[in-house]
Order: C-alpha cells, then sequence, then structure tokens
C-alpha cells in the first residue's frame, strides 16, 4: 500500500467515525427549563367533577411546589397559599412573556421566570416585568393524598 493510498484510507476512517457525533451535535434537542425535576406523570383525563389529578400532596410538600407540564388543565403548577399553609393554588407555569416555565421561589412568595426575570404573585398578577398579562389561576383542592386542579 503505497502513503497516499494509506492516507486516504486513514481519512476515510477519520470522517466515518466522526459522523455519528456530529449528526447528534446537529440534532441536541434545546434545554428546556423545568419548575421541578420530578414532573408528575400523572396525566388523566378530568373526573367527574371536572378535576384532574395532577399529582400527590406528598410530592407536593416534600418539594415545596408541585409541577406538571402534562396535565390535561395544561401545564400547572402547585403550591400551597404562604398565608394559609391547608388552602392550595394552582396557576399556569407558562410565563405570559414569551413561553418560559416559572419557578416558584418559596422565600419570596413569588413565581419568577428564569428566561427574562418576570415575577409573578401567588395570585397570578405580575409584580415585575417583561410580562404585562397575569399567569392563569386554576380552581384547585386536596382529596386524599391527590392534588386536584380544574381547567
Ligand atoms: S419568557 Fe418569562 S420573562 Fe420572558
Amino acid at each position: 500500500m503505497e502513503r497516499r493510498e494509506f492516507l486516504s484510507w486513514v481519512s476515510v476512517g477519520v470522517l466515518a467515525s466522526s459522523l455519528p457525533a456530529a449528526i447528534a451535535a446537529c440534532t441536541k434537542q434545546p434545554e428546556t427549563t423545568s419548575a421541578s425535576p420530578t414532573e408528575s406523570p400523572l396525566a388523566t383525563s378530568p373526573r367527574p367533577d371536572g378535576f384532574i389529578p395532577v399529582g400527590t400532596v406528598a410530592q407536593m410538600d416534600q418539594q415545596g411546589f408541585l409541577s406538571n407540564k402534562q396535565s390535561a388543565a395544561g401545564a400547572v403548577i402547585v403550591v400551597r397559599d404562604p398565608k394559609q399553609a391547608n388552602k392550595i393554588v394552582a396557576l399556569s407555569s407558562v410565563c405570559t412573556h414569551k413561553g418560559c416555565t416559572v419557578e416558584w421561589q418559596k422565600n419570596q412568595a413569588l413565581l419568577t421566570c428564569p428566561c427574562h426575570n418576570s415575577a409573578f404573585g401567588i395570585d397570578g398578577s405580575v409584580k415585575k416585568a417583561p410580562a404585562t398579562k397575569p399567569l392563569a389561576t386554576f380552581a384547585a383542592k386536596i382529596d386524599g393524598d391527590m392534588v386536584l386542579v380544574k381547567a
């Protein structure tokens, strides 16, 4: 085998071995923001009373909030009302500015958006721009160990 032929084969080998990595890099999905490392897998159809299970009380209390992006009610975040611990509040977790996922900041009793720093009150009201519209709110209740939300 001549030197030129050998180098040609080596070049083909290098290209072939790096192709899968190049394809994977090009098809990598962008990271999404998430309010919760443990999204609730519950995404069922509404019960006869219209409420939809979005997670368990244990999940909510363990994390301090409950996030479910795929519930039948849409992407929701449920937190305990800082002023009344036995009351829960459910809001859309989709920021009204450009659609990122808001995060619960228990110490500030605010929902904040990591994308452009909008902030929302527990009632969904805008506390800090650039968002100008409030977060949607949902009726919510606890039934046994389940956290339920009504769209
Ligand atoms: S998407 Fe939330 S502040 Fe811009």
